[in-house]
């Protein structure tokens, strides 16, 4: 019998889990998870498994092959790629096949797998990249794109990840609103067809929706129960998630840059990396895979993450554009004596020719105000250093209002149309961040400031405008690059402040919570969550953002947008987060202003718990009338409990609050602190002590039905 034919029949007649025995397996684990590739007899890469970690390597052998991992575009599928090429002869299609893989170990509890495609017509290579945290039970992946044709060849999509699902139901939860109202929860089911989540700021990720969602399998997820992914792009501009469910009812989630007016001519030998994709996978609830967020931000991805924080007084709602030196140093001594760490100074300070005295003009034009600061920002860097506090300034050096020296001498620096008349967000315009020119421009503002005032401790960075009127006069030809560009120079800038000034605090922020994104949090310590500063909306607002992002990060200001609410009520909102002040401090009566400093006493004490702690979020305020949050230490020893009372309704039930995260065995002290010095009464006044089991099974007594009220529960180990 011919060979051939021997060989063929000996391999039909091999049971199928040998043959499938026989593929190559990529497994990526992290403690709780795995997510599995094969190889087809095809030489494709197949997604064949993700979910509760696999941990016998025969059981893999057992698995089908699963849908084709990184999906192109032109070959035999009907639904959204993850890629689209145009080659130099105009053919359009791609077909992927296995070359390699390796992984290897980045660190202690970090480990890389890369996997090579490449195309079997056309020299292009495909790696997909992903970066598995084990003790996080997180994975964040990437794609290299890169090719050897004559010339550039053309990506229309480029994404950063694709992700398969196949389960009976889905629910997706994403997070939209718009300024002042950021990060505002909406599930929905998703049936047969597409949901798209994006944004076209340029300059941002999010105004209309935050870059990150939260998607249930199965069933609803609860903060304690179902099985949940959440995922965030880090993306400083425009965004996509697609949600597309096919008609055997499988579930592709396809993450990346927006590719909206983005089609991208790559060179040959260039590469484009994309940016990451972040995603957990909880299989108790959304709770967990907040956590998993937190503790993986903390350790390997923000700024300091896991370096302590200062608490400040911004005079930005106080005094607004109208200060002078005396003003400004007598905020400094009044933010010392509330203990605070930082007086920061926000927008108004600057402008020559057009000085910034409302949002109209001055922007772009980095020197003092005479009239205002006569004696320059050292004055102020010095009045600090006499009463004992640090300094802080706002700058916004990505923007430039019409009205100013910088526009008058560089209009080519400007994003504008040439031939059409300006439209402006907030009087306003973005300066084009792909010129290098413009970066060192950016880069020298910072750094100006901190060659001549040294003693400069911190930095409010904001961005108010998306980009309108799009057209880079840098860019000419390539105008479709210019949203990509422009975020790549954005990291080019920020590279070199993070190089020259490592240990600088930086906040961000974008008209409120327009810069909320993990790429952007590599080199700011924390970011302002939104303008709006009510309480009550900051509960929900803060409420979104916890899904992700960890409290360390969040800025939270006590004001007077109150909304009728005590001092208490906000301070004990804004102790949630990184906490501050934004209010006229002397305006408050005696009670008030003690009640504060001893609040910040209170804050100091039990930052580590707060800010480094496991966050629990115990009652939702989308569900009732009543919130909590809870924050443990690591070693379960000290906790910290906020409960809010915010519409609560004549004599309604209220029941007690369940604590989480506990030792049940040990015994705890409870004890509300940031107590109005004229309080009376109270069930937790005096300290009493419970078991973690009982604390856990049956909570405490933290709600009422009066009045828009709060507490603030200490718990700490016996
Ligand atoms: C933005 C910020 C505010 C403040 C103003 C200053 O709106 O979000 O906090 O800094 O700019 O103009």
């Amino acid at each position: 019998m011919n060979k051939r034919i021997t060989v063929i029949i000996w391999f039909c007649c091999l049971p199928l889990w040998l043959i499938a025995a026989t593929r190559t397996a990529i497994k990526i684990d992290t403690d709780a998870l795995s997510l599995v590739f094969q190889v087809g007899d095809n030489g494709r890469l197949y997604q064949s498994y993700l979910g509760k970690r696999l941990h016998l390597q025969t059981d893999l052998s057992q698995l089908s092959l699963g849908t084709e991992a990184y999906i192109t575009h032109g070959m035999e599928d009907y639904f959204e790629p993850a890629i689209h090429v145009v080659h130099n002869d105009f053919n359009s299609s791609l077909l992927l096949k296995y070359q390699s893989h390796e992984t290897k170990q980045v660190s202690d509890g970090t480990s890389e797998t890369i996997v090579t495609l490449q195309d079997d017509k056309y020299p292009v290579t495909v790696t997909l990249h992903y970066v598995a945290y084990a003790h996080e039970n997180l994975i964040k992946t990437f794609t290299e794109i890169s090719h050897q044709e004559k010339k550039p060849i053309e990506l229309q999509k480029y994404a950063s990840s694709m992700l398969h699902f196949s389960n009976a139901h889905y629910f997706l939860t994403e997070y939209s609103g718009d300024w002042a109202e950021e990060a505002r929860p909406s599930t929905q089911p998703l049936y047969y067809g597409k949901k798209v989540i994006d944004t076209k700021l340029g300059s941002r990720a999010n105004m209309f929706v935050s870059p990150f969602f939260q998607l249930a399998l199965g069933d609803e997820a609860s903060e304690t129960e179902g099985e949940v992914i959440l995922g965030s792009i880090g993306w400083t501009g425009n965004f996509q998630f697609t949600f597309e469910v096919n008609q055997l009812g499988g579930l592709r989630v396809i993450s990346g840059i927006n590719p909206y007016a983005s089609a991208y001519k790559l060179s040959p030998n260039e590469v484009f990396r994309t940016p990451d994709f972040y995603f957990t996978y909880s299989f108790n609830g959304v709770g967990e895979a907040s956590r998993n967020f937190h503790r993986w931000a903390l350790k390997y991805q923000v700024k300091d993450g896991e370096k302590p924080r200062y608490t400040l007084l911004n005079n930005w709602e106080n005094t607004s554009f109208n200060f002078n030196e005396e003003k400004l140093v007598n905020l400094m001594g009044e933010a010392k004596s509330f203990g605070l760490d930082i007086f920061l100074l926000d927008d108004g300070w600057f402008g020559t020719k057009y000085p910034r005295n409302d949002d109209h003009q001055g922007l772009g034009d980095w020197t003092e105000i005479q009239e205002k600061l006569p004696h320059g920002v050292g004055y102020l860097t010095e009045a600090a250093k006499k009463q004992g506090i640090k300094f802080g300034i706002w700058i916004e050096p990505e923007m430039v209002n019409p009205k100013s020296e910088l526009y008058e001498k560089h209009p080519d620096w400007v994003i504008h149309l040439p031939n059409r008349d300006e439209y402006y967000f907030r009087n306003q315009l973005v300066l084009d961040l792909s010129n290098p020119q413009v970066q060192d421009f950016v880069f020298s503002i910072l750094d100006n400031l901190m060659t001549k005032y040294p003693e400069i401790a911190f930095f409010k960075w904001d961005c108010n405008s998306p980009i309108t009127n799009i057209y880079s006069y840098y860019l000419k030809e390539k105008q479709s690059h210019l949203y990509i560009e422009h975020v790549r120079g954005l990291y080019k800038i920020l590279e070199r402040v993070k190089a020259k000034y490592p240990n600088l605090p930086m906040m961000l922020c974008s008209g409120g919570g327009g810069r909320t994104d993990f790429e952007a949090l590599k080199y700011f310590t924390e970011f302002w969550a939104s303008d709006n500063t009510d309480p009550i909306e900051r509960l929900y607002i803060q409420w979104g953002y916890s899904q992700v992002f960890p409290s360390k990060v969040i800025c939270s200001h006590v004001t007077s947008w109150n909304r009728n609410t005590s001092i208490k009520f906000r301070t004990d909102v804004a102790m949630m987060g990184k906490l501050g002040f934004d209010i006229n401090l002397s305006g408050l009566n005696e009670n008030e202003a003690s009640f504060c400093k001893q609040a910040i006493q209170n804050y100091n004490t039990l930052k580590p718990v707060i800010l480094d702690g496991d966050m629990y979020r115990l009652v939702s305020p989308y569900v009732g009338n009543h919130t909590s949050t809870m924050y443990v230490s690591e070693n379960q020893d000290k906790a910290v409990v906020f409960a809010f009372d915010i519409h609560p309704r004549y004599a309604e039930t209220v029941w007690p609050v369940k604590l989480q995260g506990l030792d049940p065995q040990k015994q705890y002290k409870v004890q509300e602190i940031n107590r109005m010095p004229n309080a009376r009464g109270g069930q937790y006044a005096e300290p009493k002590t419970y078991s973690g089991e009982y604390l856990m099974q049956v909570g405490l007594n933290l709600f009422s039905a009066y009045s828009t009220s709060s507490k603030v529960i200490e718990v700490t180990a016996n």
